[in-house]
């Protein structure tokens, strides 16, 4: 019988520093029959380990057209993600995954999007970003705002003249001082004054810190739009990521499984601990 908890070993092909404590990682399973197998969505994660070190839930940061390799963006912010900084090409990695639900994409097709992302937020959005552009007649406008503390933090720079030409964009930063910056300033819900975006026929997608989702959904409420419309993506301690510890659990929803990904109308009928943590006041 297969372990679920057992990894399969995944070489780094390449890495590319996004900025001072962010790294992507481009991985290939080791396995020739595993690379033909695999298969993802949006939105969806892998559980990444370094072996003998530990093990930690990672979204996937790339095309799921492309399936010979994948990407993984990570902000190396603890005792297992530091040590992610010091991997080079030829290291192994071991993956578990794909795991959770995903963006809802297919529901959202004929529907305009809006995408409100920050700082690390962009990376489990950034496949579903490519599967826009890959297939634009499904959708209809797809408007796309983000923000980071500074312009040094933006994560995939250099793709976004390429993303520019098929969706509008507004980016903002914290604070901009020591950069040459022309876009906004401030947080990026003070973006939702500028936006072409209107409920109507619209489907959002949003992820960041927490407290950043807590004032999207209030900011987009507020804005005439309805729970039912808004889907947030949650992060949460991960054990086990296949709905067996209970780790993740909030409510009566276990976040690697019923999740990462919720739509707003599911969490606000939950009990207070998510509702304190994005809900209205
Ligand atoms: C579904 C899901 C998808 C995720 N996708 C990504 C992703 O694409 N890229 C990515 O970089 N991370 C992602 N994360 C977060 C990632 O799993 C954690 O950052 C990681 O588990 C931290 O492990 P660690 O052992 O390095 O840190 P720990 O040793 O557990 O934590 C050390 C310190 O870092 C703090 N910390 C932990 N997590 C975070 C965080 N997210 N932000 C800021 N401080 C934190 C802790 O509070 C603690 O103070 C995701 C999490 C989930 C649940
Ligand atoms: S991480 Fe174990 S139940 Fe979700």
């Amino acid at each position: 019988m297969n372990n679920l908890l057992i990894p399969d070993s995944a070489i780094v092909r390449d890495v590319f520093h996004e900025n001072d404590d962010t790294s992507t990682f481009s991985l290939q399973f080791t396995d020739a029959q595993k690379r033909l197998e695999y298969s993802f969505q949006p939105g969806q994660f892998n559980m990444l380990s370094i072996f003998g070190v530990g093990e930690a839930p990672i979204s996937i940061s790339s095309s799921n057209g492309s399936r010979e390799n994948f990407t993984h963006t990570v902000r190396h912010v603890g005792s297992l993600t530091r040590m992610f900084a010091k991997l080079k090409a030829g290291d192994l990695l071991g993956v578990r995954g794909p795991y959770g639900n995903g963006w809802p994409l297919k529901q959202a097709h004929g529907k305009n999007l809006l995408i409100v992302a920050g700082g690390i937020g962009l990376a489990p959005l950034r496949p579903a970003i490519y599967n826009i552009l890959e297939q634009p007649a499904l959708f209809g406008k797809v408007e796309l705002l983000y923000g980071s503390k500074n312009p040094g933090e933006m994560l995939f720079r250099h793709e976004y003249r390429q993303w520019a030409e098929q969706i509008s964009m507004l980016l903002t930063v914290d604070d901009a001082s020591g950069f040459d910056w022309n876009h906004n300033a401030g947080l990026v819900t003070a973006l939702f004054d500028k936006m072409q975006s209107v409920p109507e026929n619209t489907v959002v997608l949003s992820c960041g810190p927490e407290i950043m989702m807590k004032h999207v959904v209030k900011g987009l409420l507020a804005r005439g739009f309805h729970s039912g419309q808004l889907y947030v993506s949650l992060e949460r301690k991960m054990f086990c990521g296949v709905k067996k510890c209970g780790r993740c659990q909030v409510g009566s929803k276990f976040v690697c499984h019923d999740g990462p990904v919720f739509s707003y109308d599911v969490l606000e009928n939950e009990p207070a601990e998510i509702i304190g943590v994005l809900g209205r006041e």
